[in-house]
């Protein structure tokens, strides 16, 4: 049912000019996807609001725009070159590629499905007195998932962990996991495949060198640590934060824009005293997870997830998990990162990568406390969470509608302004007041098919407010407003419209909250 609807929501996101295939004249690239008249204000909107609330918000906190291309020795330092892998497996039947851990991880979410169930089906039979904590620890049933499932969770990680590629193997075969196109468990070797795209620079085949497409965009906030400390006088704890373009060869490129082979990401790398980390870790935990409950999809939905197994470079590593259509899944990860990235590009590059710390008197390495979340992926869930199809048949008479539920102060349009009919001086009207607001609101002119149509077309793409100029705003300048979410109508005066669009889609309301 849930895979139904997000089936339907990415069908909706390219009728409605959010997100098409790229290049989808020649019938798409792989996990490569193209945003469009709407997708692209949405965009903009959501990173306005993770910018501002980073550096607008933070006075230690400034931002840069560093170069996808970037010197081949930084991915030598910062570890990519040599372990930034992932796990691949073939199906010799159906001839499809997957990431072993993906499919472990995929039976690990089996139990979990195994005890929600259970959970809901006590849920039904003791109705308001259902104390679900207690049902979780005392239900055999449950704990036997619960059991199963750590157990599977220790050995993958074991097996992550020590590099162990034939023990991921045997770890499918033993849970008897199957190819999901061809149903068999046929499977190869497991391989490690690097995720970094390589192309040259340079004219010449001689002078030409190899480089790579930047698979995160943190390098270039390590790289340029020094000259944005020194530059800003920045003491410490501050943080850089940046919005950029990264890429990955993506082995399972599935589930839309979730996992893309071009991607953005909104990446601040927050720079501490050492041995203080794991405090400014706890703190942006709860700081990202704030700004993300504050757009009002429900708390429920979201949950942190700490991680099994450490990157490189880590000390403690949590990701913020949503509940998507196909289950909780990552949408932010919070890593302790350690001195690890800046020690490293002293190392490679030669030159003294040190902060000196007045109020200690001494010089050392900073370590890293890094908040990272994909655009993508934020757009992807906040599509989910407001996606809704409505059933508003009434009286026998059969009617519907698919409304997108948007934050108004995400959403790509704030208003649409419709004149009732296209004469007698209403158009001339409608585009009066469009005038008054087009220089502070993304606001929408409207005048073909019925009021109703209009309405639907404005429900499909997320506007919050759509006004209709009839012939009485000529005599008394005011015009009917339609609230999306509740559909009800009043009359407001034009001159009210300013303000209106100003209290109830302004950023900087949702700012202020954080
Ligand atoms: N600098 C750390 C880093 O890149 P990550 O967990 O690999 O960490 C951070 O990525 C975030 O970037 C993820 O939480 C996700 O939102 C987004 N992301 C990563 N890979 C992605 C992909 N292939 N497509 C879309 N978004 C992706």
């Amino acid at each position: 049912m849930a895979e139904d609807l997000f089936k339907k929501l990415v069908a909706h996101c390219k009728e409605y000019g959010y997100v098409f295939p790229s290049s989808d004249l020649y019938d798409g690239l792989g996990a490569v996807y193209d945003y469009g008249q709407y997708g692209v204000e949405l965009k903009n909107n959501i990173k306005k609001y993770w910018w501002d609330s980073m550096t607008r918000l933070h006075r230690n906190i400034v931002g840069i725009d560093s170069a996808i291309f970037m010197h081949p020795t930084v991915w030598k330092a910062s570890g990519h070159v040599d372990a930034f892998n992932d796990p691949l497996i073939d199906n010799k039947d159906s001839k499809k590629r997957y990431r072993a851990d993906v499919l472990i991880e995929e039976q690990i979410a089996r139990y979990e499905e195994k005890i929600e169930k259970e959970v809901s089906k006590a849920q039904k039979r003791f109705g308001e007195k259902f104390d679900e904590a207690l049902f979780v620890q005392t239900n055999p049933q449950v704990q036997e998932y619960a059991a199963q499932k750590a157990k599977l969770t220790e050995r993958m990680a074991k097996a992550l962990n020590d590099n162990d590629l034939e023990d991921l193997r045997q770890i499918i075969l033993d849970y008897k996991i199957v190819c999901p196109v061809c149903g068999t468990a046929n499977w190869t070797e497991v391989r490690q495949f690097n995720l970094m795209f390589a192309t040259e620079m340079g004219s010449t085949a001689e002078g030409a060198s190899k480089i790579y497409l930047r698979p995160e965009t943190a390098q270039g906030i390590f790289v340029n640590f020094l000259n944005v400390q020194k530059t800003g006088r920045m003491k410490i704890p501050f943080g850089i934060a940046q919005i950029g373009k990264a890429f990955r060869n993506e082995i399972v490129a599935r589930q839309f824009i979730f996992r893309m082979r071009e991607f953005e990401q909104m990446e601040m790398q927050f720079f501490v005293r050492p041995g203080s980390e794991l405090e400014w870790f706890a703190r942006w935990k709860e700081s990202r997870m704030k700004w993300h409950r504050l757009l009002g999809f429900g708390s429920e939905n979201y949950r942190f997830h700490d991680h099994e197994k450490l990157a490189h470079y880590a000390n403690a590593a949590c990701d913020i998990e949503y509940r998507f259509p196909f289950g909780f899944k990552e949408v932010e990860g919070i890593h302790s990162r350690t001195d690890f990235d800046l020690s490293q590009h002293q190392k490679y590059s030669g030159k003294k990568i040190q902060y000196f710390d007045t109020e200690l008197n001494e010089s050392y390495i900073p370590y890293v406390v890094e908040t990272s979340i994909g655009v993508d992926r934020m757009f992807l869930q906040i599509l989910s969470a407001s996606y809704c199809e409505e059933d508003l048949s009434k009286d026998g008479k059969q009617d519907s509608r698919v409304v997108l539920k948007l934050p108004p102060a995400l959403a790509p349009v704030k208003m649409a302004v419709m004149p009732l009919v296209k004469k007698e001086g209403l158009p001339e009207k409608a585009q009066e007041i469009l005038e008054m607001l087009k220089y502070d609101f993304n606001c929408q002119y409207d005048e073909k098919d019925s009021i109703g149509k209009r309405y639907r077309r404005q429900d499909a793409i997320g506007t919050p407010f759509c006004i209709t100029v009839d012939h009485r705003s000529l005599e008394d300048n005011a015009v009917t407003i339609r609230y999306r979410d509740t559909m009800e109508q009043e009359r407001v005066p034009i001159d009210r419209l300013y303000a209106l669009l100003k209290e109830k889609t302004d950023l900087g309301d949702l700012l202020r909250r954080i």
